[in-house]
């Protein structure tokens, strides 16, 4: 600082930096963890937190009655996409095995483990022989036809699996990946089911690679809601968590195998795995063509991406505020691994913050300022038991009922506006897959002492 003036001038820019930018961290990383609750299907155990959710979805069963209940519902619907569920478990896991000092910061290292847990039982279970594996429960079109509370459901939900002459390539290897890092996760508490979780682990990522296919052309009830394009990316992403899983270097040859394809993909979400993969691989092997291809995509989603006036990255209307902390999430990573650490830091820090309220409102439901109340979530809008839910209470004006804490919404349109409305799903919908970079940033932030 040269002088005197200039000292106010840099303490005044603090300030507004300071009232702007700085979130309690570990408030929404509390909040974002009774989201996950909150989505839980199948019996709820004693210590359940979010009390305004009961049992349901107790009959959720396979074709030989296999019990397939428990899992997550996707989003503001109550059906069961293995998919998007798979990735959302990796991610938390992800976050848990790298940020555990965050968590403990938060106190949320127990609640951690246990909405990963949620997710691989029911993955276990799911997992019905070597090669069957149960990939949905529910189905989209019947469950999107009905508005009420998800204790009440009466339709049928069908269970819908692949086989080996119905391949899920996509669903299978990013299964492997949740699996394999969750056994890492549990590895020091129980060690007997950090070893079930790894077989199953091995297991999934065999039947996707020897059987190759998407699983939407599979189980194509799904093409409703989760379209995925190709499956090289999850086989790349499901070998490199087993290669961390276990230092077995057939899972690098199998990387290299895939790298001609892959290394033209992008993106980061339940269904392009490219960033996330190729940070890991750089972190795993030190290898330069990974870490130059994580420094290009970095390099591109903060100079080159599209943005907001406001700053917020803009990918894509549907739900962009998850895209954002996607990318953020990935490129914090990076930056743990020694690229570009200031500046990937800083950008990233940006893209979460706008979220909870840089923007001028929040965006998660029961944080900060001015938080959505209207949600699209069946649960969460439909009054106690008796009282009835349905159509009306979809499209009457009335807030939500119960406050769905910790949900992030999709987010605003290319203009920074959001209208807080249940009926636009576009940017008032919440779901597990867009919680789940956002839990982890938080927990690296928390770890970073932000
Ligand atoms: C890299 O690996 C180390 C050791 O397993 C881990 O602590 C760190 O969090 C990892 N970073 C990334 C970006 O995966
Ligand atoms: C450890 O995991 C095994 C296998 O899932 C389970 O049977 C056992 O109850 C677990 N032990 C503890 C202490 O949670
Ligand atoms: C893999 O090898 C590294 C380096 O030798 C070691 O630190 C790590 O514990 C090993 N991991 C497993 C799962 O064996
Ligand atoms: C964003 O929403 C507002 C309010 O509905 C609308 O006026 C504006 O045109 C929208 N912007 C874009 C880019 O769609």
């Amino acid at each position: 600082m040269q002088s005197c003036r200039l000292g106010v001038v840099f303490l005044f820019s603090f300030i507004t930096f300071a009232v702007a930018g700085s979130y309690d961290y570990k408030d929404a990383l509390q909040k974002s963890l009774l989201f996950y609750q909150a989505q839980r299907s199948g019996k709820l155990p004693a210590d359940q937190k979010v009390t305004w959710r009961h049992d349901s979805a107790l009959n959720d069963k396979g074709e030989k009655g296999e019990d397939l209940t428990g899992g997550y519902f996707d989003a503001g619907d109550f059906v069961k996409f293995g998919f998007p569920m798979a990735y959302t478990t990796t991610v938390l896991s992800w976050g848990l095995l790298d940020h555990h000092k965050g968590y403990q910061a938060a106190g949320s290292v127990d609640e951690c483990l246990k909405a990963i847990k949620w997710a691989t039982d029911y993955f276990i279970k799911c997992h019905v022989s070597e090669y069957e594996y149960y990939g949905q429960v529910g189905s989209g079109n019947a469950d999107h036809a009905y508005w009420g509370r998800p204790e009440d459901m009466t339709m049928a939900r069908p269970a819908y699996k692949i086989t080996p002459s119905k391949p899920g390539t996509d669903l299978a290897a990013e299964t492997a990946a949740a699996l394999a890092a969750a056994s890492m996760v549990f590895r020091s508490s129980n060690a007997s089911y950090a070893d079930l979780l790894l077989k199953h682990a091995k297991q999934m990522y065999d039947f996707g690679y020897k059987y190759r296919g998407l699983v939407s052309d599979s189980i194509t009830d799904s093409k409703c809601c989760y379209v995925s394009t190709h499956y090289e990316d999850e086989l790349v992403w499901g070998a490199a968590w087993l290669y961390r899983a276990t230092n077995d270097s057939t899972y690098l040859k199998y990387v290299d195998g895939l790298w001609d394809t892959f290394k033209g993909m992008y993106g980061f979400d339940w269904d392009q795995k490219f960033g996330g993969a190729v940070v890991l691989l750089a972190n795993l092997t030190g290898d330069s063509k990974y870490t130059t291809a994580i420094t290009n995509f970095c390099n591109y989603v903060f100079q080159q991406a599209p943005k907001t006036s406001k700053g917020l990255i803009f990918i894509v209307n549907w739900g962009p505020l998850r895209y954002a902390i996607n990318m953020a999430y990935v490129c914090l990573r990076a930056a743990d691994i020694g690229i570009n650490t200031e500046s990937y830091r800083t950008e990233a820090k940006k893209q979460i913050d706008y979220a909870l309220g840089d923007a001028g409102r929040s965006y998660v439901v029961g944080f900060g300022n001015n938080p959505p109340t209207h949600a699209h979530h069946r649960a969460a809008s439909c009054p106690d038991a008796p009282a009835v839910c349905n159509m009306d209470t979809y499209h009457g004006s009335q807030p939500n009922v119960h406050v769905l804490y910790g949900g992030m919404v999709g987010g605003p349109n290319k203009s920074d506006i959001f209208t807080d409305d249940r009926t636009d799903y576009q940017h008032t919908e919440v779901g597990c897959d867009y919680n789940a970079c956002f839990q982890s940033m938080l927990a690296r932030l928390v770890e970073l002492g932000y």
